[in-house]
């Protein structure tokens, strides 16, 4: 039985940044950092749905804006932060959340051309990039700080579902997340990661039976469902809200002491 009654105000007085925070994990995360006593800048491309996030965690009394923002724009991103430390105030959690699936390229290398490759890499991997760099140097001024990461269990194996440059992107994001932890680490701030396996998002569902282009296709992706939850030691997929709750564990001062890891947080899948 899953426990999703939160007691802790971990975040009370803190600002926590969440990107992607229109949809899937990244909504479930603002919704969690704000039940937890945060102010949320809920940031995501999808203007619409960041409103949306931002007016739901108001309903339930807590404190937060959206903010439009394409995290593959370098110069948008620096504006971005110091718009939110205006509306709200310093940033103390960042979470990268946002990143896009990708298919092609599954069949092989030849099946990726220029620009699907840079475009996914823009989003999963310059993204936090441009975001880190924006954030920390405030954060290691302030002398504390937590960055959170979302790669995948493609970044530490290979993806399940997509193709080869969202492997690359993730696992990019994994050395990232090292050498920041290494830089940053003695001034205060943590920067660590979370894999996460399967989880009941849009961003699954694309790749999912449902979306399949012919039936051959779907017969396809039905038998590497079916595969997928046979491996699991958890035999069901994960919800967007056991994402964030890890997330929020490595931003919260209960993990002081975990600096540049890479959180599985897939079931077990591992054990397989
Ligand atoms: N769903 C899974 O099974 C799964 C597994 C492992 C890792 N992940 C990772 O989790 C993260 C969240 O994925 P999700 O499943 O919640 O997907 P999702 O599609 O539900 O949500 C992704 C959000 O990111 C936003 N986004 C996309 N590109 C953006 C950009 N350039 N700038 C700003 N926002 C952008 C989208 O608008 C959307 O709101 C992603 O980084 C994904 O790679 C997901």
């Amino acid at each position: 039985m899953r426990n999703r009654h939160v007691t802790t105000k971990r975040f009370e007085g803190r600002v926590a940044l969440i990107t992607g925070a229109a949809s899937g994990i990244g909504r479930a995360t603002a919704l969690r950092f704000a039940d937890e006593g945060a102010a949320v800048a809920v940031v995501d491309r999808d203007a619409v749905g960041a409103e949306r996030t931002a007016a739901e965690i108001a309903t339930a009394g807590g404190h937060a804006a959206g903010f439009e923002c394409d995290v593959s724009t370098s110069e948008r991103v620096t504006a971005l932060v110091a718009e939110v430390e205006r509306a709200l105030a310093p940033i103390d959690v960042l979470a990268n959340v946002a990143g896009i699936g990708d298919t092609a390229g599954r069949e092989g290398i030849e099946g990726i051309d220029d620009a699907r490759w840079s475009l996914v890499l823009a989003v999963n991997l310059n993204g936090p990039f441009y975001l880190c760099r924006a954030v920390l140097p405030g954060m290691a001024a302030r002398g504390h700080g937590a960055v959170v990461n979302v790669s995948s269990l493609a970044g530490r194996s290979k993806s399940a579902n997509g193709g080869l440059a969202y492997t690359a992107s993730k696992a990019g994001l994994l050395g990232l997340t090292r050498h920041l932890a290494f830089d940053y680490g003695q001034r205060g701030v943590r920067v660590n990661a979370i894999c996460p396996g399967g989880v009941d998002t849009p961003m699954l569902r694309a790749g999912g039976p449902s979306a399949a282009e012919s039936e051959a296709d779907a017969q396809e992706r039905r038998r590497r469902v079916a595969a997928y939850g046979w491996f699991m030691p958890i035999k069901r997929i994960s919800a967007p809200d056991e994402q964030a709750a890890a997330i929020a564990f490595l931003a919260s001062d209960d993990a002081s002491y975990i600096n540049g890891v890479s959180l599985d947080v897939n079931g077990g899948l591992y054990m397989a």
